[in-house]
Protein backbone atom coordinates (compact mmCIF):
# COMPACT_ATOMS: atom_id res chain seq x y z
CA UNK A 1 0.00 0.00 0.00
CA UNK A 2 1.06 3.66 -0.76
CA UNK A 3 1.70 6.71 1.33
CA UNK A 4 -1.53 7.76 0.08
CA UNK A 5 -3.67 4.84 -0.06
CA UNK A 6 -2.69 4.28 3.35
CA UNK A 7 -4.14 7.84 4.19
CA UNK A 8 -7.22 7.33 2.52
CA UNK A 9 -7.87 4.41 4.42
CA UNK A 10 -7.46 6.28 8.40
CA UNK A 11 -9.46 8.81 6.12
CA UNK A 12 -12.15 6.63 5.50
CA UNK A 13 -12.16 5.30 9.27
CA UNK A 14 -11.91 8.41 10.38
CA UNK A 15 -15.06 8.99 8.86
CA UNK A 16 -16.78 6.02 11.14
CA UNK A 17 -15.75 8.13 14.58
CA UNK A 18 -17.65 10.34 16.26
CA UNK A 19 -16.00 13.76 15.57
CA UNK A 20 -14.68 15.53 18.63
CA UNK A 21 -16.60 18.45 20.47
CA UNK A 22 -13.88 20.98 19.75
CA UNK A 23 -14.05 21.56 15.85
CA UNK A 24 -12.56 24.49 14.28
CA UNK A 25 -11.58 25.89 11.14
CA UNK A 26 -8.11 26.57 10.14
CA UNK A 27 -7.19 28.50 6.73
CA UNK A 28 -3.72 27.90 5.50
CA UNK A 29 -2.10 30.03 3.46
CA UNK A 30 0.69 28.00 1.25
CA UNK A 31 1.98 28.17 -2.71
CA UNK A 32 1.50 24.07 -2.89
CA UNK A 33 -0.25 24.37 -6.26
CA UNK A 34 1.99 22.46 -8.95
CA UNK A 35 0.52 18.82 -9.38
CA UNK A 36 2.97 16.89 -6.99
CA UNK A 37 3.43 19.88 -4.45
CA UNK A 38 -0.64 19.65 -4.46
CA UNK A 39 -0.66 16.05 -3.50
CA UNK A 40 1.69 16.60 -0.39
CA UNK A 41 -0.81 19.59 0.60
CA UNK A 42 -3.68 17.14 0.35
CA UNK A 43 -2.19 14.90 2.71
CA UNK A 44 -1.95 18.03 5.62
CA UNK A 45 -6.08 18.48 4.70
CA UNK A 46 -6.72 14.97 5.28
CA UNK A 47 -4.64 14.71 8.58
CA UNK A 48 -6.35 18.23 9.75
CA UNK A 49 -9.87 16.68 8.64
CA UNK A 50 -9.66 13.38 10.22
CA UNK A 51 -9.73 15.33 14.09
CA UNK A 52 -13.12 16.91 13.05
CA UNK A 53 -11.94 19.94 12.11
CA UNK A 54 -12.32 22.25 8.61
CA UNK A 55 -9.85 23.15 6.01
CA UNK A 56 -9.83 26.41 4.49
CA UNK A 57 -7.75 26.30 1.70
CA UNK A 58 -6.05 29.30 0.84
CA UNK A 59 -3.83 28.64 -2.20
CA UNK A 60 -1.93 31.15 -4.04
CA UNK A 61 -0.42 30.06 -7.20
CA UNK A 62 3.73 31.67 -8.06
CA UNK A 63 6.61 29.47 -7.31
CA UNK A 64 8.93 30.95 -4.56
CA UNK A 65 6.05 32.32 -2.76
CA UNK A 66 6.44 35.85 -3.83
CA UNK A 67 2.77 36.45 -5.02
CA UNK A 68 1.55 34.35 -1.55
CA UNK A 69 3.17 36.90 0.65
CA UNK A 70 1.97 39.86 -1.06
CA UNK A 71 -1.47 38.22 -0.72
CA UNK A 72 -0.82 37.49 2.75
CA UNK A 73 0.40 41.31 3.70
CA UNK A 74 -3.04 42.58 2.63
CA UNK A 75 -5.03 40.07 4.77
CA UNK A 76 -2.84 40.83 7.41
CA UNK A 77 -3.12 44.95 7.14
CA UNK A 78 -6.92 44.16 7.01
CA UNK A 79 -6.91 42.46 9.96
CA UNK A 80 -8.04 39.08 8.68
CA UNK A 81 -4.95 36.81 8.95
CA UNK A 82 -5.35 33.07 7.71
CA UNK A 83 -4.75 30.64 11.33
CA UNK A 84 -1.42 29.34 9.23
CA UNK A 85 0.64 30.77 6.76
CA UNK A 86 3.79 29.74 5.30
CA UNK A 87 6.31 32.00 5.97
CA UNK A 88 9.84 31.13 6.13
CA UNK A 89 13.15 32.23 7.92
CA UNK A 90 14.18 35.53 8.71
CA UNK A 91 10.38 36.79 7.60
CA UNK A 92 9.09 34.91 10.56
CA UNK A 93 10.99 37.25 13.23
CA UNK A 94 9.63 40.41 10.77
CA UNK A 95 6.04 39.09 11.62
CA UNK A 96 6.67 38.14 14.96
CA UNK A 97 8.01 42.29 15.37
CA UNK A 98 4.55 43.03 14.40
CA UNK A 99 3.13 40.91 17.51
CA UNK A 100 0.86 38.72 14.91
CA UNK A 101 1.96 35.76 15.55
CA UNK A 102 0.41 33.35 18.22
CA UNK A 103 2.45 31.21 20.93
CA UNK A 104 2.56 27.61 20.18
CA UNK A 105 4.76 26.76 23.72
CA UNK A 106 2.60 24.45 24.87
CA UNK A 107 2.01 22.41 21.92
CA UNK A 108 5.98 22.56 21.38
CA UNK A 109 6.25 21.45 25.48
CA UNK A 110 3.81 18.57 25.26
CA UNK A 111 5.25 16.88 21.99
CA UNK A 112 8.81 17.42 23.01
CA UNK A 113 9.34 19.98 20.24
CA UNK A 114 13.37 20.99 22.25
CA UNK A 115 14.59 17.12 21.30
CA UNK A 116 12.59 16.20 18.41
CA UNK A 117 14.30 19.58 16.14
CA UNK A 118 17.66 20.79 15.33
CA UNK A 119 18.77 23.44 17.40
CA UNK A 120 19.18 25.65 14.51
CA UNK A 121 15.59 25.21 13.20
CA UNK A 122 14.58 25.41 16.35
CA UNK A 123 16.16 29.17 16.69
CA UNK A 124 14.68 30.27 13.31
CA UNK A 125 10.61 28.52 14.71
CA UNK A 126 11.08 30.95 17.98
CA UNK A 127 10.22 34.93 18.02
CA UNK A 128 11.52 36.08 21.24
CA UNK A 129 12.04 32.57 23.04
CA UNK A 130 8.53 31.80 21.91
CA UNK A 131 7.52 28.86 19.26
CA UNK A 132 5.28 30.51 16.40
CA UNK A 133 6.29 28.63 13.92
CA UNK A 134 5.96 24.52 13.61
CA UNK A 135 8.66 23.33 10.65
CA UNK A 136 7.30 21.30 8.04
CA UNK A 137 10.44 19.82 6.12
CA UNK A 138 13.90 20.10 5.12
CA UNK A 139 14.61 21.09 0.82
CA UNK A 140 17.76 21.44 -0.36
CA UNK A 141 18.04 23.90 -3.04
CA UNK A 142 21.47 22.56 -4.63
CA UNK A 143 20.55 19.74 -6.37
CA UNK A 144 21.01 18.77 -10.50
CA UNK A 145 17.92 16.81 -12.05
CA UNK A 146 18.95 14.87 -15.24
CA UNK A 147 17.12 12.31 -17.72
CA UNK A 148 19.48 9.45 -17.92
CA UNK A 149 17.87 8.61 -21.00
CA UNK A 150 18.45 11.74 -22.71
CA UNK A 151 22.37 11.98 -21.62
CA UNK A 152 22.65 8.33 -22.93
CA UNK A 153 21.13 9.63 -26.58
CA UNK A 154 23.58 12.19 -26.37
CA UNK A 155 26.65 10.29 -25.16
CA UNK A 156 27.27 12.74 -22.13
CA UNK A 157 27.68 12.02 -18.31
CA UNK A 158 26.65 13.10 -15.73
CA UNK A 159 28.53 16.31 -14.26
CA UNK A 160 30.42 16.34 -10.97
CA UNK A 161 31.94 19.98 -11.84
CA UNK A 162 31.52 22.85 -13.50
CA UNK A 163 33.29 22.20 -16.04
CA UNK A 164 31.72 18.62 -16.68
CA UNK A 165 28.73 20.25 -16.23
CA UNK A 166 29.60 22.89 -19.26
CA UNK A 167 30.74 20.02 -21.18
CA UNK A 168 27.34 17.69 -20.43
CA UNK A 169 25.72 21.09 -21.97
CA UNK A 170 27.45 21.13 -24.94
CA UNK A 171 26.86 17.07 -25.52
CA UNK A 172 23.61 17.87 -25.31
CA UNK A 173 23.30 20.84 -27.57
CA UNK A 174 25.15 18.85 -30.52
CA UNK A 175 22.82 16.10 -30.12
CA UNK A 176 19.90 18.41 -30.99
CA UNK A 177 18.37 18.48 -26.76
CA UNK A 178 17.33 21.61 -24.77
CA UNK A 179 20.49 21.45 -22.21
CA UNK A 180 19.01 22.86 -19.60
CA UNK A 181 15.32 23.35 -18.70
CA UNK A 182 14.79 26.68 -17.15
CA UNK A 183 12.50 29.05 -16.38
CA UNK A 184 12.88 33.31 -16.48
CA UNK A 185 11.10 34.16 -13.42
CA UNK A 186 13.46 36.12 -10.88
CA UNK A 187 13.20 33.56 -8.16
CA UNK A 188 14.49 30.78 -10.51
CA UNK A 189 17.24 32.95 -11.77
CA UNK A 190 18.19 33.50 -8.15
CA UNK A 191 17.87 29.71 -7.27
CA UNK A 192 20.84 29.10 -10.49
CA UNK A 193 22.85 31.76 -9.16
CA UNK A 194 22.93 30.94 -5.43
CA UNK A 195 24.04 26.92 -6.87
CA UNK A 196 26.47 28.79 -8.65
CA UNK A 197 27.82 30.79 -5.91
CA UNK A 198 28.10 27.46 -3.83
CA UNK A 199 30.19 25.74 -6.05
CA UNK A 200 32.41 28.43 -6.87
CA UNK A 201 32.58 30.22 -3.35
CA UNK A 202 32.24 27.22 -1.25
CA UNK A 203 30.11 27.30 2.01
CA UNK A 204 32.19 29.75 4.06
CA UNK A 205 32.39 32.78 1.31
CA UNK A 206 28.74 31.54 0.64
CA UNK A 207 28.23 32.83 4.25
CA UNK A 208 29.90 35.01 4.33
CA UNK A 209 28.07 37.16 1.25
CA UNK A 210 24.46 36.06 1.85
CA UNK A 211 24.17 35.92 5.68
CA UNK A 212 26.89 38.12 6.78
CA UNK A 213 26.52 40.59 3.61
CA UNK A 214 30.30 41.11 3.57
CA UNK A 215 30.88 43.50 0.81
CA UNK A 216 34.39 42.48 0.17
CA UNK A 217 33.37 38.88 -0.64
CA UNK A 218 30.00 40.15 -2.11
CA UNK A 219 32.56 42.30 -4.75
CA UNK A 220 35.44 39.63 -5.06
CA UNK A 221 36.49 38.25 -7.79
CA UNK A 222 35.06 34.66 -7.09
CA UNK A 223 32.19 36.52 -7.17
CA UNK A 224 32.48 38.18 -10.50
CA UNK A 225 33.45 34.05 -11.45
CA UNK A 226 30.06 33.56 -10.53
CA UNK A 227 28.23 36.11 -12.66
CA UNK A 228 30.34 34.88 -15.30
CA UNK A 229 29.33 31.30 -15.24
CA UNK A 230 25.74 31.91 -15.18
CA UNK A 231 26.39 33.81 -18.20
CA UNK A 232 28.35 30.98 -19.64
CA UNK A 233 24.95 28.84 -18.47
CA UNK A 234 22.02 31.36 -19.77
CA UNK A 235 23.68 30.52 -23.18
CA UNK A 236 22.47 26.82 -22.26
CA UNK A 237 18.94 28.29 -21.95
CA UNK A 238 16.56 28.73 -24.51
CA UNK A 239 14.73 31.49 -26.20
CA UNK A 240 11.44 30.62 -24.48
CA UNK A 241 12.30 30.63 -21.12
CA UNK A 242 10.63 34.05 -20.38
CA UNK A 243 7.76 33.35 -17.83
CA UNK A 244 8.40 29.61 -17.74
CA UNK A 245 7.15 28.26 -14.87
CA UNK A 246 9.69 25.72 -12.63
CA UNK A 247 7.25 22.67 -13.03
CA UNK A 248 6.90 22.95 -16.95
CA UNK A 249 10.64 22.89 -16.87
CA UNK A 250 10.87 20.11 -14.78
CA UNK A 251 8.32 18.42 -16.94
CA UNK A 252 10.64 19.06 -20.12
CA UNK A 253 13.45 17.09 -19.19
CA UNK A 254 10.61 14.52 -17.67
CA UNK A 255 9.48 14.13 -21.41
CA UNK A 256 12.72 13.89 -22.94
CA UNK A 257 13.22 17.59 -24.45
CA UNK A 258 15.66 18.40 -22.29
CA UNK A 259 18.85 17.30 -20.78
CA UNK A 260 19.05 18.87 -17.04
CA UNK A 261 17.04 21.22 -14.67
CA UNK A 262 18.70 22.98 -11.76
CA UNK A 263 16.06 22.85 -9.04
CA UNK A 264 15.58 22.56 -5.19
CA UNK A 265 13.85 18.90 -4.34
CA UNK A 266 10.34 20.23 -5.06
CA UNK A 267 11.01 18.79 -8.23
CA UNK A 268 10.82 15.93 -7.42
CA UNK A 269 7.27 16.33 -6.10
CA UNK A 270 6.63 16.33 -10.03
CA UNK A 271 8.93 13.20 -10.70
CA UNK A 272 6.79 11.29 -8.34
CA UNK A 273 3.22 12.66 -9.00
CA UNK A 274 3.90 11.27 -12.38
CA UNK A 275 5.13 7.52 -10.98
CA UNK A 276 9.03 7.92 -12.42
CA UNK A 277 11.58 6.56 -9.94
CA UNK A 278 14.92 7.67 -8.42
CA UNK A 279 17.68 6.15 -9.58
CA UNK A 280 16.06 4.77 -13.00
CA UNK A 281 14.15 7.64 -14.63
CA UNK A 282 15.93 10.19 -13.31
CA UNK A 283 18.59 10.99 -11.32
CA UNK A 284 19.32 13.70 -8.75
CA UNK A 285 22.94 14.98 -8.47
CA UNK A 286 24.25 17.59 -6.01
CA UNK A 287 24.45 20.60 -7.91
CA UNK A 288 28.13 20.09 -9.36
CA UNK A 289 30.74 21.56 -6.82
CA UNK A 290 28.88 21.59 -4.20
CA UNK A 291 29.48 17.98 -3.04
CA UNK A 292 29.14 18.30 0.79
CA UNK A 293 27.50 21.22 1.08
CA UNK A 294 23.59 21.54 1.10
CA UNK A 295 21.82 25.01 0.60
CA UNK A 296 18.62 24.27 2.97
CA UNK A 297 15.07 25.68 2.39
CA UNK A 298 12.73 25.06 5.72
CA UNK A 299 8.94 25.25 5.01
CA UNK A 300 7.05 26.41 7.78
CA UNK A 301 3.63 27.58 9.29
CA UNK A 302 3.38 30.41 11.07
CA UNK A 303 0.09 30.75 13.26
CA UNK A 304 -1.43 33.98 13.86
CA UNK A 305 -3.37 35.09 16.86
CA UNK A 306 -6.63 33.83 16.94
CA UNK A 307 -9.81 34.64 18.90
CA UNK A 308 -11.80 31.91 18.52
CA UNK A 309 -11.65 28.73 21.13
CA UNK A 310 -12.23 26.09 18.93
CA UNK A 311 -10.30 27.67 15.73
CA UNK A 312 -7.45 27.95 17.92
CA UNK A 313 -7.42 24.27 19.20
CA UNK A 314 -7.85 23.40 15.30
CA UNK A 315 -4.56 25.39 14.45
CA UNK A 316 -3.09 23.55 17.78
CA UNK A 317 -3.62 20.35 16.44
CA UNK A 318 -2.43 21.13 13.05
CA UNK A 319 0.84 22.21 14.71
CA UNK A 320 0.94 19.03 16.67
CA UNK A 321 0.22 17.03 13.51
CA UNK A 322 2.98 18.82 11.36
CA UNK A 323 5.68 16.60 13.53
CA UNK A 324 4.29 13.69 13.94
CA UNK A 325 6.01 11.22 12.10
CA UNK A 326 3.13 10.31 9.92
CA UNK A 327 2.70 13.78 8.19
CA UNK A 328 6.40 13.80 7.92
CA UNK A 329 6.84 10.83 6.28
CA UNK A 330 3.56 11.08 3.50
CA UNK A 331 4.30 14.80 2.92
CA UNK A 332 7.43 14.63 2.30
CA UNK A 333 7.46 11.35 0.05
CA UNK A 334 5.22 13.57 -2.19
CA UNK A 335 6.69 17.35 -1.79
CA UNK A 336 10.07 15.85 -2.29
CA UNK A 337 11.90 17.22 0.70
CA UNK A 338 13.23 15.03 3.70
CA UNK A 339 11.70 15.57 7.64
CA UNK A 340 12.47 17.73 10.08
CA UNK A 341 12.56 15.44 11.98
CA UNK A 342 16.06 13.92 12.47
CA UNK A 343 14.70 10.63 14.13
CA UNK A 344 13.02 9.71 11.24
CA UNK A 345 12.72 6.32 9.90
CA UNK A 346 14.26 7.07 6.48
CA UNK A 347 14.02 3.24 5.08
CA UNK A 348 10.62 3.91 2.81
CA UNK A 349 11.85 6.68 1.25
CA UNK A 350 13.56 6.86 -1.94
CA UNK A 351 16.98 7.04 -3.39
CA UNK A 352 17.55 10.86 -3.55
CA UNK A 353 15.58 11.60 -0.21
CA UNK A 354 17.88 9.10 1.66
CA UNK A 355 20.81 10.58 0.05
CA UNK A 356 19.37 13.87 0.88
CA UNK A 357 19.29 13.28 4.94
CA UNK A 358 22.47 11.77 4.95
CA UNK A 359 24.03 14.99 3.42
CA UNK A 360 22.02 17.13 5.44
CA UNK A 361 23.50 15.89 8.63
CA UNK A 362 27.14 15.37 7.51
CA UNK A 363 27.15 19.02 5.84
CA UNK A 364 25.54 19.99 9.54
CA UNK A 365 28.57 18.27 11.13
CA UNK A 366 30.94 19.88 8.74
CA UNK A 367 30.20 23.80 7.74
CA UNK A 368 28.61 22.90 4.23
CA UNK A 369 24.69 23.36 5.93
CA UNK A 370 24.29 27.23 4.68
CA UNK A 371 20.44 28.62 4.36
CA UNK A 372 19.35 29.51 0.83
CA UNK A 373 19.38 32.94 -0.19
CA UNK A 374 16.77 32.60 -2.82
CA UNK A 375 13.86 30.67 -0.76
CA UNK A 376 14.44 33.20 2.15
CA UNK A 377 16.59 31.51 4.40
CA UNK A 378 19.70 33.87 4.33
CA UNK A 379 18.37 37.25 4.89
CA UNK A 380 15.47 39.60 4.76
CA UNK A 381 12.94 39.55 1.89
CA UNK A 382 14.62 43.10 1.25
CA UNK A 383 17.70 41.77 0.90
CA UNK A 384 16.42 38.53 -1.09
CA UNK A 385 14.94 41.08 -3.54
CA UNK A 386 17.34 42.98 -3.99
CA UNK A 387 20.01 40.03 -5.06
CA UNK A 388 16.89 39.03 -7.49
CA UNK A 389 16.84 42.50 -8.90
CA UNK A 390 20.81 42.66 -9.56
CA UNK A 391 20.57 38.63 -10.55
CA UNK A 392 17.58 38.72 -12.96
CA UNK A 393 18.68 41.84 -14.54
CA UNK A 394 21.92 40.68 -15.62
CA UNK A 395 20.72 37.20 -16.50
CA UNK A 396 18.30 39.05 -19.20
CA UNK A 397 21.33 41.32 -20.93
CA UNK A 398 23.68 38.44 -22.79
CA UNK A 399 26.04 41.65 -23.01
CA UNK A 400 26.18 42.30 -19.26
CA UNK A 401 29.32 42.59 -17.47
CA UNK A 402 30.86 40.28 -14.66
CA UNK A 403 32.56 42.77 -12.96
CA UNK A 404 30.03 45.12 -12.98
CA UNK A 405 27.48 42.93 -11.68
CA UNK A 406 29.24 41.81 -8.44
CA UNK A 407 29.45 45.66 -7.84
CA UNK A 408 25.91 46.40 -8.48
CA UNK A 409 24.44 43.27 -6.31
CA UNK A 410 27.03 44.85 -3.11
CA UNK A 411 25.19 48.21 -3.49
CA UNK A 412 22.08 46.98 -3.50
CA UNK A 413 22.03 45.11 -0.86
CA UNK A 414 24.09 47.86 1.24
CA UNK A 415 21.22 50.30 -0.20
CA UNK A 416 18.02 48.03 1.52
CA UNK A 417 20.37 47.40 5.18
C1 LIG B 1 9.16 26.52 -1.29
C2 LIG B 1 8.70 25.16 -1.73
C3 LIG B 1 7.96 25.27 -3.06
C4 LIG B 1 8.84 25.99 -4.08
C5 LIG B 1 8.18 26.17 -5.42
C6 LIG B 1 9.96 27.18 -2.40
O1 LIG B 1 10.33 28.47 -2.01
O2 LIG B 1 9.95 26.42 -0.16
O3 LIG B 1 7.84 24.60 -0.76
O4 LIG B 1 7.63 23.99 -3.49
O5 LIG B 1 9.18 27.26 -3.58
O6 LIG B 1 7.06 26.94 -5.32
Amino acid sequence: MNAISRLSTAVSLAALMPLTALAGEVEVLHWWTSGGEKRAADTLQKLVEDQGHSWKDFAVAGGGGEAAMTVLKTRAVSGNPPAAAQIKGPDIQEWGELGLLADLNQVAEQNGWNELLPPQVIEVMQFGGDYVAVPVNVHRVNWLWINPEVFAKAGATPPTTLDEFFAAAEKLKAAGFMPLAHGGQPWQDSTVFEDLALAVLGPDDFHKAFVELDESVLTSAKMVEVFAALQKLRGYVDANAAGRDWNSATAMVMNGKAGMQIMGDWAKSEWSAAGKVAGSDYECLPFPGTQGSFAYNIDSLAMFKLSDADNRKAQEDLARTVLEPEFQQFFNQNKGSIPVRMDQDMSSFDACAQKSMVDFKAAAASGGLQPSLAHGMAASSYVQGAVFDVVTNFFNDPKADPQKAAQQLAAAIQAVQ
